[in-house]
């Protein structure tokens, strides 16, 4: 068996007398798309922040080849090829898609500070190579259109879109997702999910997706853990998930929310 990309044990946290997370227990195979869902406040995003150190777990390891990433700083995830997405956009709202995207990539920049100020051509030649990426990834997510358009103006799906190629910019081997799909229709979750397959090839990374549509979810993964209050409650292929009887109580218990607000169907 191949050794885990990410593995997660015995992970807790708690905030005040909430345990959001308890004694949570999985690994992501390499190059696989391996999905974290569960019910409205299972603590599905409370992992992903304690794996881009967001939040500092109260117990347990986080190891990510093999490195372990619960003392490390945020910045120094990052460095390892950590990147995600943020369930409620972390965008800059008043820049173009392009100015977004073109900040993200700022981790390689290589010209020093006073070739930066004065503008030197090592400075113009690193911009130009940085812009001509940052729109060949708009492209891949299907934005050329819009990426002189300010971020604000555009609807909240298209705005998830430019947080994946914000989270691409970074060319992670680890791309931890929340809630990608959130504000989409059908046939944009199905282009998406197209895309996020067609991006592990490219990067060869490994993919994390918290998802509430189980189409997207069923779709593309390889394998999915679900979580219920804090811990986990089931694992397996998407098949074996489907027809896992304690999953669909606990979502008819607890994903309500989600099920009506979820127009895009498939929901559970
Ligand atoms: N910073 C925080 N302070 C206090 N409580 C928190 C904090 N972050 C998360 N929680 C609590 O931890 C629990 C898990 O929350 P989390 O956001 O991880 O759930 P989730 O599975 O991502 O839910 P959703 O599907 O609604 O996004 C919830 O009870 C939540 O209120
Ligand atoms: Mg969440």
């Amino acid at each position: 068996m191949t050794a885990a990309a990410l593995q997660i044990e015995n992970l807790s946290i708690a905030f005040g007398g909430v345990r959001a997370v308890h004694e949570l227990s999985f690994s992501v195979a390499p190059g696989q798309v391996h999905a974290l869902i569960g019910p409205n406040g299972a603590g599905k995003t409370t992992v992903l922040n304690c794996i881009s150190r967001f939040y500092a777990a109260d117990a347990g390891s986080i190891r990510y080849q093999g490195q372990e990433l619960t003392g490390l700083p945020d910045h120094g995830v990052a460095a390892l090829g950590i990147a995600r997405t943020f369930q409620n956009l972390e965008l800059f709202g008043d820049l173009s898609v392009l100015d977004n995207v073109r900040i993200a990539r700022h981790r390689f920049q290589r010209a020093t500070l006073l070739e930066v100020l004065l503008n030197l051509p090592r400075k113009r030649a690193e911009d130009a190579e940085h812009r001509e990426r940052a729109e060949a990834i708009i492209e891949s997510v299907g934005l050329s259109a819009q990426r002189h358009a300010r971020v604000r103006d555009l609807p909240y799906g298209t705005q998830k879109l430019v947080e994946l190629a914000r989270a691409i910019a970074l060319e992670p081997t680890l791309l931890l997702l929340d809630e990608p799909a959130a504000g989409m229709n059908n046939r944009e979750i199905g282009r998406l999910g197209e895309m996020l397959l067609s991006l592990r090839e490219r990067l060869q990374a490994t993919l994390l997706l918290i998802e509430h549509n189980m189409s997207l979810v069923m779709g593309i993964s390889d394998r999915v853990t679900v979580m219920h209050a804090g811990a986990k409650l089931a694992e397996g292929t998407p098949a074996q998930i489907e027809d896992n009887e304690d999953v669909v109580r606990a979502y008819l218990g607890g994903g309500r929310r989600h099920a009506q607000r979820d127009t895009a169907g498939a929901a559970l």
